[in-house]
């Protein structure tokens, strides 16, 4: 059983701005991609780590790829596409044979524990599909030109987080069937259920946020300043 990560660096971060892609911002001192790579990496259920990075490459990401040059389980990076999908599909074309699950990570979310990796790894090899999500804190309305139709029952919402793991076959053919029909999405899950395979949640957590606003880099760096003594103890 051999596990891969993709870890997908490939997007433009419009929403994050910025002059370097999102993947190469910095963060405490390395780059997102680079303490996404290191948190997958420190899970002894992951054998491999294939960055996709922006398809044009350019000196950031070698530095950036540089700086993880002792990361034994680091494969080549490979170039990703214009979708997240897009991305995703040239991730999965350079695993190595004998890979039999599939982990899609995102660089945007550099505060994952190695913990959770382990986790939803194991239960994607129970049950073939996986992700880690969170309870939804918020009440949620559901509404339509502000004005609400629904209060739906909180306790069956969750946010979707990744790593999200998934048997190699699996993910292939709902890739195969995402290009027959034409579906854009997300979230890689939602192609697996559009199989109409079940997908497993695994308990998240909330700390594993996604950097996806400028605001959201000072959220993780003060959560990293707080796991940091833990870690030196
Ligand atoms: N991603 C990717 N290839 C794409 C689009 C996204 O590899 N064509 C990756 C991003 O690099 C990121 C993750 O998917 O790590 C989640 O996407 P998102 O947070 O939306 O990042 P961006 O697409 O870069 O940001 P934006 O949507 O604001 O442009
Ligand atoms: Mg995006």
């Amino acid at each position: 059983m051999s596990v891969v990560a993709l870890v997908l660096a490939a997007g433009r971060g419009e929403r994050f701005g910025g002059d370097v892609p999102k993947g190469f911002t910095p963060l405490a001192g390395r780059s997102l991609l680079a303490h996404s790579v290191l948190a997958l990496a420190a899970s002894p259920e992951v054998q491999h780590i294939l960055p996709v990075v922006p398809a044009e490459g350019d000196a950031r990401a070698a530095a950036c790829l540089a700086e993880l040059e002792g990361v034994e389980k680091l494969l080549p990076p490979v170039g990703g596409g214009a979708e997240r999908q897009d991305s995703m599909r040239a991730g999965l074309a350079a695993v190595p044979d004998g890979t039999t699950l599939v982990a899609v990570h995102d660089a945007a979310r550099p505060l994952v524990r190695p913990s959770l990796v382990s986790d939803v790894v194991r239960a994607a090899r129970e049950h073939g599909a996986a992700l880690l999500a969170v309870p939804v804190p918020d009440t949620l309305k559901r509404a339509q030109g502000g004005v609400v139709i629904e209060t739906p029952d909180r306790s069956e919402y969750f946010r979707a987080q990744t790593p999200q793991v998934f048997r190699i076959d699996l993910l292939r053919e709902a890739l195969a069937k995402a290009e027959t029909s034409g579906a854009v999405v997300t979230d890689d899950a939602s192609l697996i259920e559009a199989l109409g395979a079940p997908v497993h949640l695994v308990p998240g957590d909330p700390e594993n946020l996604k950097i996806t606003v400028a605001s959201d880099l000072v959220a993780a760096e003060a959560l990293l300043a707080r796991r940091r003594p833990e870690w030196e103890a």
